[in-house]
């Protein structure tokens, strides 16, 4: 039987007189049939409170790389929390986590802390500007840095607003925004290196800094073409800029050296949000010496109340601790388990004749739907995703996926966790037959 998710109706019935829309975050709203209300979770697992049961594959957008309640991290805190739960002053704690990231993170010479790597992108766009004197961020198509006005210039914007393919148009997706923010930014195409020479070129000695989704997680999950992360490096030590890698998903995730250390590439500033926590208000910028140098100097502001709040730090030295036990065991693990998943998946997906396509390098994926007619192959960009992606049919099938148990997240990634088995994909697998049967079965395309 699909599950039933009357309890969480019921809440969401009730939340929608107290709290704004229902949910905290614009996009818990995706959620369907209905946002869920969850009890508990432990490891890949999660209830919710009409009971169900689910593998998650959503892991709180991403922030749980250690799985649900690791009760290590739950002892971490509660120990902490005895001994105070903020100070908004100095600990050991806060040098024994930057010495991790240094350890761990060639580029890391130096960190601060924040709570969301949303304000933390506020602090690296800022600083670029500082170190530079220049005002321009380049920035690329699809691209997702934080909910803040500077984050989301050239992010989820309709078709009909695009611009041509050689000048991407700087829209934004929220109202409330004013032009001035958007002057502050060149959009360009992802995964396209002439075409980024071409833009570079077009506002040389303008832009302060480039920044990016080292693998674009929020907008399909589309890996860095080959050259592309050598280019941006290239064209920042040409010119001046500062190179930004926003590892806000990719960070741990990806090792111990995130993303730069798995693609092989040493940016200027780095941006680590989610896993840094695992599930906890933490995040941090860190950076070359040089391009901390305005911080270090007191002429660019980096401020915060909570910063460096010690339940947090707690919480992500138990982490970067588990990340670092793993050695090379981290991210060859989950990656296996993640292909494997994505094989499942596919082949549901033949013997149900269901047009799907997981793409991303296993540990993290997308899965793609292709629109009846589209060409099959790698989507490449946020223009190509949008045009071959086929939305609705998607959202039919995570429906039918989460009825029977499996969760990923609302658009269509999976992240795979340190806590999940060979076991549990196998259960998923399982579980999700189902569900495309059902799917299959009741998919009707828009007339
Ligand atoms: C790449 C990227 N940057 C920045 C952010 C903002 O992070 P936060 O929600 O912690 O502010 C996100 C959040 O999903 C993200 O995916």
């Amino acid at each position: 039987m699909p599950y039933n998710f009357a309890q969480s109706q019921a809440l969401f019935t009730r939340a929608q007189r107290s709290i704004a829309a229902g949910v905290n975050s614009g996009i818990r709203k995706m959620e369907a049939p209905v946002p869920l209300y969850f009890a508990r979770g432990s490891g890949p697992h999660l209830w919710d409170v009409d009971g169900n049961h689910y593998l998650d594959f959503q892991l709180g957008q991403g922030a749980l790389l250690y799985g649900h309640a690791p009760a290590g991290m739950a002892e971490a805190i509660g120990a902490q929390a005895k001994l105070g739960t903020h100070w908004a002053a100095q600990c050991e704690l806060e040098i024994e986590v930057a010495e991790r990231i240094q350890k761990m993170i060639p580029s890391a010479e130096l960190v601060r802390f924040n709570n969301s790597a949303t304000e933390v992108v506020l602090a690296a766009f800022r600083l670029a500007r500082a170190h530079t004197g220049r005002k321009l961020i380049l920035r690329f198509e699809g691209h997702y840095h934080g909910w803040a006005d500077e984050g989301l210039v050239g992010f989820a914007n309709p078709a009909a607003s695009w611009g041509d393919d050689e000048n991407p148009a700087r829209t934004h997706p929220s109202k409330g925004v004013i032009s001035e923010v958007l002057d502050q930014f060149v959009v360009v195409r992802w995964n396209d290196v002439a075409h980024l020479r071409r833009r570079v070129d077009e506002y040389r000695g303008q832009i302060a800094a480039i920044v990016f989704e080292p693998v674009l997680c929020n907008t399909c999950c589309l890996e860095p073409v080959e050259g592309l992360m050598a280019t941006i490096r290239e064209l920042c030590d040409r010119d001046g800029m500062l190179m930004i890698s926003d590892e806000t998903i990719t960070g741990f995730r990806f090792g111990a050296a995130c993303a730069q250390g798995y693609y092989g590439y040493k940016p200027d500033l780095t941006i680590l949000g989610k896993a840094i926590g695992g599930g906890t208000p933490f995040a941090a910028l860190a950076g070359t010496r040089a391009a901390m140098a305005k911080i270090l100097s007191g002429e660019v502001i980096h401020a915060g109340t909570l910063n460096a709040n010690p339940l947090c730090l707690a919480a992500s030295k138990w982490c970067l601790d588990e990340v670092l036990a793993l050695g090379a065991a981290h991210p060859a693990r989950s990656q296996e388990l993640g292909r494997a998943l994505m094989a499942g998946l596919v082949a549901l997906a033949r013997e149900h004749a269901v047009p799907l396509h997981p793409q991303g390098p296993g540990l993290i994926f997308h899965a793609v739907m292709l629109k009846p007619g589209a060409v099959e192959g790698p989507i490449r960009d946020y223009r190509d995703y949008v045009r071959r992606h086929d939305a609705a049919r998607w959202t039919h099938l995570r429906r039918c996926l989460l009825e029977e148990g499996v969760r990923a997240i609302e658009r269509g990634l999976w992240s795979i966790s340190l806590a999940h088995t060979a076991p549990d994909i196998e259960e998923a697998l399982k579980r999700a037959a189902v569900a495309f049967r059902r799917h299959a079965a009741t998919w009707q395309a828009p007339a």
